[in-house]
């Protein structure tokens, strides 16, 4: 599997596995840990995580599959998130908010890494813009997290490009990815200039959602039909299955997008690792991308 380097300590596979809908998976540690030993052996060997996920219990879900076997740790690169201060059963806020603060953020990373029995992280993100946020106090937290040995890396996640330029200035250059949400029934980051401030700066984004948390399959609105009807057509060219080419589609843009796949079921993992064997044509990318009718070509 192609590794993406992040910077000169990390490489994160080209295809990530996500870990958000973990707890519906209903896996034991047990269970889990042959569902990481199997993505291993696929070459997918990079983890995401958060600490709001599963209603704050994924971290430490993932955790207990990795006590099992401490060795695991080398042959993984885990990525977490902070930042979010979700309401929840588990913690007292009287509103959901976002907590960007030194202290918040230094807490949280050594709480996750205690929870995963990990060590260290290997990619840290601030899980979402901040309006609230003060660079220099996020930059000097990153930086001492980095400095105590507790992340090898950090990036954001769901930031425009402005307010990724603000961040990655006051870190020096530093941040390694921006995890953003794109599929055939998300524009966003196409419409507010990611993918060409991205390229910019050289820094490949992580990408959720891939199949838009499966809508595209079992939609029934008329964009999720669109699409469904276009990639149907085109997979009988490609001899190959709806998501395959749906992750095709993303590995094609040469902002070097790292799909992260959502499913805990290993055959849907191994169609996002077939993605990287097919080369989408030129004019079948631009089928998938008018699909929906989102997006017109002027
Ligand atoms: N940074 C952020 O703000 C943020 C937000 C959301 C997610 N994420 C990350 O991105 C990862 C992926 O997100 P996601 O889970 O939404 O990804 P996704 O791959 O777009 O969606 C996964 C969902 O689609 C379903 N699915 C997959 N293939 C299907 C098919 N062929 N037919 C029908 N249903 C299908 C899966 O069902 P099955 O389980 O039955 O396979 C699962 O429910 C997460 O795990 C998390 O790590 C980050």
């Amino acid at each position: 599997m192609e590794k993406i380097q992040l910077n000169n300590e990390v490489a994160l596979s080209r295809i990530i596995q996500g870990l958000w809908r973990l707890k519906s998976w209903k896996m034991t540690p047990e269970a889990l840990l042959e569902f990481v030993h199997q993505c291993i052996d696929l070459g997918v060997t990079s983890f995401d995580t958060a600490e709001i996920y599963g209603n704050y219990e994924a971290e430490a879900m993932f955790g207990e599959a990795l006590k099992l076997e401490p060795e695991l740790r080398s042959k993984i690169e885990i990525i977490t998130k902070t930042g979010i201060n979700m309401k929840s059963d588990k913690r007292p806020y009287s509103i959901g908010h976002y907590d960007t603060t030194y202290d918040k953020v230094v807490a949280s990373c050594k709480k996750s890494i205690d929870l995963m029995h990990c060590e260290y992280l290997d990619v840290f993100l601030i899980h979402r813009e901040d309006p609230l946020i003060n660079h220099k106090e996020v930059a000097r937290a990153l930086n001492d997290l980095k400095a105590m040995g507790l992340i090898k890396s950090f990036g954001v996640s769901n930031f425009d490009p402005f307010k990724f330029d603000a961040l990655h200035k006051a870190t020096g250059g530093q941040l390694v990815t921006n995890q953003i949400e794109v599929s055939p029934l998300c524009f966003e980051h196409f419409n507010n200039g990611n993918m060409d401030y991205l390229q910019s700066v050289d820094v490949p984004p992580m990408i959720w959602s891939p199949l838009a948390g499966g809508q595209i399959f079992t939609g029934s609105d008329e964009r999720s039909t669109n699409v469904r009807r276009v990639l149907e057509d085109l997979s009988k060219d490609y001899g190959v299955e709806t998501d395959v080419l749906t992750y095709a589609w993303l590995l094609k843009h040469p902002v070097r997008m790292m799909p992260i796949c959502g499913s805990g079921k290993i055959d849907r993992v191994k169609n996002a690792v077939k993605a990287l064997d097919v080369e989408l044509k030129h004019e079948d990318w631009y089928k998938i991308y008018v699909a929906s009718k989102d997006q017109e070509l002027r």
